[in-house]
Order: structure tokens, then sequence, then C-alpha cells
């Protein structure tokens, strides 16, 4: 299909419009020797560093357990960043970079070797960040958080702000969730958490908010009576890689569905907010999380799918099943792939499907939501076409290739009444063509610059895991209530999925 509007091609834009941070700061990772710090947040920190987007006056203190100095942990660095950065890489700015940058091992459970910390922190303050502001980075295994947590709250700090920031998984339940919440809340209050989900820093999904309330023509058909359902897809090639140890401990609803699947549900359905602050943005979502009708456990197999990948071809190469990776249990019933169905209820969405489903080791790479529209309500053609006629489907790309497109019906030249469907699209890459900003640099920017627009809030947290959590616990206590299917490596996912949609008279879109 070809699309019917391209745009001008020689439009030049620059992403980067945002302006440097000012209030000096101490950035401290907890877990600085791990791997998300190296591949994630030492690449992005380094980009941020040379687009003039950090503080004038910064230090990057890394902490973990592993015995190291300030110069062996500047080695690690340099490595990382020649293997990962996405920002030119020149001697000059390497080296700039690199000497922000300071060593502490700790031991996270023992409070006596905080204190150490907190002394080697007042020095590198004196010296190079007035203010004593704190982004405490909390880059470690979840078990951790709690102690950390605690044993940061208990140290001294010399005036200055003081932030906390959360990689995912928060909790494993709602139950978890709640106590580590309370945890951290002994020693920093709300506004001073930032719990992450990086794809509220994707462009994309950013620009979900902006297209629905930028426009005018969309918002009047967003709703029940135009819409006949939403289906939300998270697909990866990947499969666990390094992480089983994790993972086997999780699967998909706790490692996707709980976060990243419910911040693009309740972008694409929550209600215009009062403004495009913090606070506004998220009790929209969360009003959504709680109009989710809660899945009934007796019919769960109607509203829930799980599976997990087999051996398979990909690509010409083949993959071990999932039960064969290093780390995994011998016969784990952790699913890798699930689709679930919900409904909102409230005006706007009462009766309509959301279908969100998310994988891995599936066919293609491919994040997308896609709005479906109702059939015409009169068949004015019937005449010349026999068969159906495709409804407008409204498309956002989330990755790999940014895209927003819409597709429609347009008569075939030459014929009486013949259609054809085209699309109507907008490419990312066709028209932004400076550098974008990486999700992790979106959100340390906004950690940096205290707007919590793009984390997530406690009542969130638990919104979302009270609606997980009954079906965990039911599909964890009896593998019989929804038996996980196996599925093969580079196929689009389990037979079952396809029959739930097939019961509802409709089909996934294709990877
Ligand atoms: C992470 C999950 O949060 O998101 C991973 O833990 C998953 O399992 C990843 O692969 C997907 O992120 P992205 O940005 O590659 O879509």
């Amino acid at each position: 299909m070809e699309p019917l509007i391209k745009l001008s091609e020689t439009e030049e834009n620059s992403a980067r419009e945002i302006e440097r941070v000012s209030d000096p700061s101490a950035i401290i990772i907890f877990g600085a020797s791990g791997d998300l710090t190296m591949r994630k947040l030492i690449p992005s920190l380094y980009c941020l560093f040379i687009n003039n987007l950090l503080p004038e006056e910064f230090i990057i203190l890394g902490v973990a357990r592993t015995k190291m100095d300030d110069a062996q942990f500047r080695i690690k660095v340099t490595e990382a960043l020649r293997i990962g950065s996405n920002c030119p890489l020149d001697e000059d700015s390497l080296n700039k970079f690199v000497n922000f940058i300071y060593y502490h091992p700790l031991d996270y459970g023992n409070v006596k070797t905080y204190k150490v910390l907190s002394e080697k922190l007042r020095k590198l303050e004196d010296v190079g960040v007035p203010g004593g502001n704190r982004i405490y980075y909390l880059s470690t295994p979840p078990t951790t958080y709690s102690i950390i947590s605690e044993n940061i709250g208990l140290s001294a700090q010399d005036g200055g702000w003081r932030r906390i920031v959360i990689e995912k998984p928060f909790g494993r339940d709602l139950e978890s969730a709640g106590r580590l919440n309370e945890q951290v809340h002994r020693y920093f209050s709300e506004d001073q958490i930032y719990r992450i989900d990086h794809y509220l820093g994707k462009e994309t999904v950013q620009d979900i908010l902006m297209f629905r309330f930028a426009n005018a023509i969309f918002e009047p058909i967003w709703n029940r009576q135009y819409i006949d359902h939403v289906q939300i897809t998270a697909a990866e090639t990947l499969g666990v890689e390094h992480r089983a140890g994790y993972y086997d401990n999780a699967g998909v609803l706790r490692d996707m569905f709980q976060n990243h699947m419910m911040q693009l549900l309740a972008l694409t359905a929550m209600e215009p907010p009062a403004a495009f602050e913090a606070n506004s943005v998220i009790d929209e979502k969360v009003k959504v999380y709680k109009s989710v009708r809660p899945v009934s456990l007796d019919n769960l197999r109607n509203h829930l799918v799980v599976g997990q990948y087999s051996q398979g071809e990909m690509e010409g190469e083949q993959f071990p099943a999932y039960r064969e990776e290093e780390g995994v249990k011998p016969g784990s019933q952790t699913p890798t792939y699930a689709a679930l169905k919900l409904y909102i209820d409230n005006w706007r969405w009462k009766g309509v499907p959301f279908y969100l489903r998310s994988g891995k080791r599936l066919k293609k790479r491919h994040t997308e939501i896609a709005i479906q529209f109702k059939d015409v309500p009169h068949l004015l053609f019937m005449n010349f076409i026999k068969e159906k006629i495709g409804p407008n489907v409204l498309v956002f790309t989330i990755q790999p290739d940014e895209e927003i497109k819409l597709t429609l019906q347009t008569k075939m030249p030459g014929t009486r009444g013949g259609l054809r469907e085209v699309i109507m699209d907008f490419k990312y890459a066709d028209f932004y063509r400076g550098a974008s900003i990486d999700a992790y640099e979106r959100v340390l920017i906004d950690c940096l610059s205290g707007d919590h627009t793009l984390f997530v809030r406690e009542d969130g947290v638990d919104a979302t895991w009270r609606l997980l959590t009954p079906m965990l616990d039911a599909i964890e206590k009896n593998s019989n209530i929804c038996p996980v299917e196996m599925y093969d490596c580079g196929s689009s996912g389990p037979g079952l999925a396809d029959e739930m949609m097939t019961r509802d008279g409709r089909q996934w879109r294709g990877l």
C-alpha cells in the first residue's frame, strides 16, 4: 500500500531543545558495576554531558559491592562507553567526562559503611558540587531496595535536596509493593521518589498525549461510539538473555504488563488532564486503572492466555527453548508471553475491549498501539464490492520505526466502485532529523529538574498490582486455571491467543 501523504524530507528539526539543568548535584549510582549502569546509565549520562544537559557542577559516584578504586572504575566506564555509546566519542570529551566520576565500594546492608560513603560524598561536594543536592539511583537487585533506602535515609546530608530513583520491578505483587512503598516512605516523601518506567521516556510514548490532545479531530471520536477495540502489542525477538535469575521468578505479567503495558493502556484511554503537569497527568492515569474491570477468575481463560517459548528457528538461526536457557529452573512454568483482554468500565470506554499482548522470542520486534474503528454503518457499495470493507485503523508504532498511520479506503482509479486500502502515514525519521533523546536520558533530565510527569506514583503502582495480583495468584497456585502453552521461537505466539480473538470475532494484527 502506497503512503498517501509524505511530509517534507528536507525539514531539519533538532530534538534537543531542552535547557541545561542548573542545580548542581551529585548522582550516586548504586549497582554501579552492574549491567544496567554500564549499558544504559553511563552512556545516557555521557550523551547528556556532551550535549551540555548535565548541570555545570556535578559528580557521578558509583557505588557497588565490588572492591575498586576511582581509577579502576573510570577504566570500566571508558570501556563501557567505547562499546555502547550512542553519542560521538572523542578523546577530549571522554577524558573530561570521566574526570567527574568516582567510585566507592559498599556493603549495602552495613549501616557503618554508609558513614564512610557520606564522608567521601561530603569531601567531593566541598570541591565540586555546591549546595549538596543528591540523586540516589538504585540500579541494584530489587531485594536490596528496602535496605539501601533505609541506610541512605539514615545517613547525614548537609542541606540541598535529596531524590531517590528506583528501577522496576517495584514489588512482585500488591502486598510486597505496598510494603516497599511503606519502607521507602519512612525516609523519603512521595515527591522525593522517582519510580522509573523507561517506556515513559520514549518519544513516541510521550507523543500519544500530544497527538490526542493537540489535534481537535480525534478526541470527539475517541470513544465507545466509534472505536471497536484497541490492540496494544509489545513483541520482542530477544529471549531471556542473561537475566534468568530475575525473569524466572517474574514472568511477562510482572516484567512487561504491570508497568510498560499498563502505561500504554493508560495513555491511550485516559481523559484529558486538567494541566500538563505531573500530578494532573498521573491522576488521570490512575483513574483509568481504577476503572478497569477486575478480570473474573471463573472465566480467566477467556481473558488471559499465557505461553512460553520452545525452541525454534529465527532468521536461519536455531534458538533454545526458555527451559533450556541458563539459569531457568527445569520444568519452569514461567510465562514469557501473555495476551490479556481488559474492559474499562467508564462512560468513554464501556464495552470496548482492550487486547494487550507481549512476548519474548516472537517473529519480529514491534511495539504498537492500534485503535480499530467500527465498520461503516451501511454498505453503500454492495453492488460492486462483495468482500467486507476493512475498518479504519489508527496505529502508533512505538518501535523500532516510530510512526503514526491511519488506514483509509479510497476508490481504485478506473473502476466503477472498487476500493483500495491506503495508508496515510507520518514517520518520525522522515521529519525529525535531529538526534532524539533516549528514554534513559529523558528520565535522568527529568529527575535532575524535579519533574515527575514521566514517573510512576505510589497509587499507580498500587492500582496496577491490584489488577494483576489476583490473576498471578490464581495461575501460580493452580497451573490448570490457565495452562502455559508452548509457542515456537520466531512465531507469533501461542495458538490460544488467536482463539481468544476468534471467539470475539476479531483478529490480531499481523506481526
Ligand atoms: C524491560 C524488561 O523493562 O523492558 C525486559 O525487563 C524487556 O524484559 C524490556 O526486554 C523491553 O524494553 P524495550 O525498550 O527494549 O522495549
